[in-house]
């Protein structure tokens, strides 16, 4: 009977681990839609922009799959989502109807960018 509690902790940790990562999709949610993210984003591929064009920013699910297993993609995207993309580089270019994406740091912190961008590259 010694080991019942150790069974209890483990059922306890199996129970919360899904609702606290539900938790965390609703504020990165939140945070996402508040700084203003998603009038050009989608977190689903294959939404449509304005028009009926192809969205105006990639969906975030692309933006995973794309960097997926890149080392410095978190630091990398975060400092883009700070200053902005360079049009004349653009990293989406034929999938996406905006030219470039406009500096956030008007609307997001660093701090909250980055936890953001951390969201966004494990989405599957
Ligand atoms: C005004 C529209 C707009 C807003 C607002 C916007 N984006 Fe973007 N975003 C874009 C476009 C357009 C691109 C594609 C840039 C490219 O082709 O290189 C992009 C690209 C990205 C990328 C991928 C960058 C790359 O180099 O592949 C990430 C990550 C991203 N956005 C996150 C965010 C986050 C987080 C926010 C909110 C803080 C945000 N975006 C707000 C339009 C926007």
């Amino acid at each position: 009977m010694l080991r019942t509690p150790h069974l209890i902790a483990l059922a306890a940790v199996l129970v919360t681990g899904p609702a606290l990562a539900a938790g965390n999709d609703d504020a990165m949610l939140k945070l996402a839609n508040t700084s203003g993210c998603l009038t050009c984003h989608h977190i689903e591929p294959g939404g449509k922009g304005p028009d009926g064009l192809a969205p105006i920013g990639p969906a975030w699910k692309d933006v995973a799959a794309k960097y997926k297993g890149q080392k410095d993609a978190r630091k990398t995207l975060t400092a883009t989502v700070m200053a902005g993309s360079n049009p004349y580089e653009s990293h989406w270019k034929g999938k996406v109807s905006g030219l470039a994406m406009p500096p956030n740091k008007v609307a997001i912190t660093e701090a909250d960018a980055s936890k953001l961008v951390g969201w966004i590259l494990q989405l599957k």
